[in-house]
């Protein structure tokens, strides 16, 4: 079965998840199932654009996984800092967006630098927006969220009867993204794990077996042409019905 272009989803999310079993599998330590899982992030980001997929949102560290050992977040930490050292000329030049969206009073100071000099080099880009989502946590967002509301209400710049979903929606962490369509997650796990629980009302969600490390082209392909053949009804009647 083949892609059907005019019914290509706008904003994808995946829940990268199973580099650890991945090496586990393999008998290696769980960083090199983190290492070759961040490889894999180009390649899909590229296959992404080539798809015409203009969002890709993708979970990377939530509030939750500071529960690991020291020595795995460091590790996580310093691999976008390795990278964006690396390839930074190539990222720039990518047509790529990137954004970073979570928490950023708990991250290291390196990392926060990297993501700004990221932010700023890559803001004027169009092809494709990839926001990842570092120390993110869905409760967190909306926590976050209520609390801005409030002060509004406080400060008498709004009053409560002002509050919307909209409203809500324009105080998360993904205000400058578009509606959710398609949420993947790898591994085989059938959870949200704290991501993106308001953005997911009415995204379709994918599960796969497979472990982000080898998840790949022709995974990317069967999870957009199953997404297409599922009735979007947003709580009205399908068509034929
Ligand atoms: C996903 O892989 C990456 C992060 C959560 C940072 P995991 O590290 O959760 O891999 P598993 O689930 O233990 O296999
Ligand atoms: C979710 O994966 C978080 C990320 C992929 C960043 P986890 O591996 O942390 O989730 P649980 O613990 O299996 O729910
Ligand atoms: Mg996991």
């Amino acid at each position: 079965m083949q892609i059907n272009p005019n019914k290509i989803p706008n904003h994808l999310a995946i829940i990268l998840d199973g580099n650890g079993r991945w090496a586990k599998e393999k008998h290696l330590p769980r960083i090199y199932g983190h290492r070759k899982g961040a490889h894999n992030i180009i390649n899909i980001a590229n296959e992404c654009s080539n798809i015409g997929i203009k969002f890709l949102t993708l979970y990377c560290f939530s509030t939750e996984n500071w529960n690991r050992p020291e020595s795995e977040i460091k590790y996580l930490f310093g691999t976008p800092i390795k990278y964006y050292k690396r390839y930074k000329e190539k990222i720039w030049n990518s047509n790529y967006k990137i954004n970073i969206i979570g928490r950023r009073d708990r991250l290291p100071k390196n990392l926060i630098s990297v993501i700004q000099e990221l932010e700023e080099k890559t803001r004027n880009n169009t092809l494709l927006t990839i926001t990842f989502c570092i120390d993110y946590g869905s409760h967190d967002e909306i926590t976050s969220a209520i609390k801005d509301i409030c002060l509004l209400i406080k400060d008498n710049k709004i009053s409560i009867n002002d509050i919307s979903p909209d409203m809500i929606e324009n105080h998360l962490y993904t205000k400058n993204l578009p509606k959710l369509d398609l949420l993947i997650r790898t591994s085989g796990e059938q959870r949200l794990s704290n991501f993106l629980l308001w953005q997911a009302s009415y995204a379709e969600l994918y599960f796969t077996t497979t472990y982000w490390p080898d998840f790949n082209k022709v995974e990317l392909n069967n999870a957009i042409i199953n997404y297409q053949n599922r009735n979007r009804r947003f709580g009205g009647l399908y068509e034929d019905n």
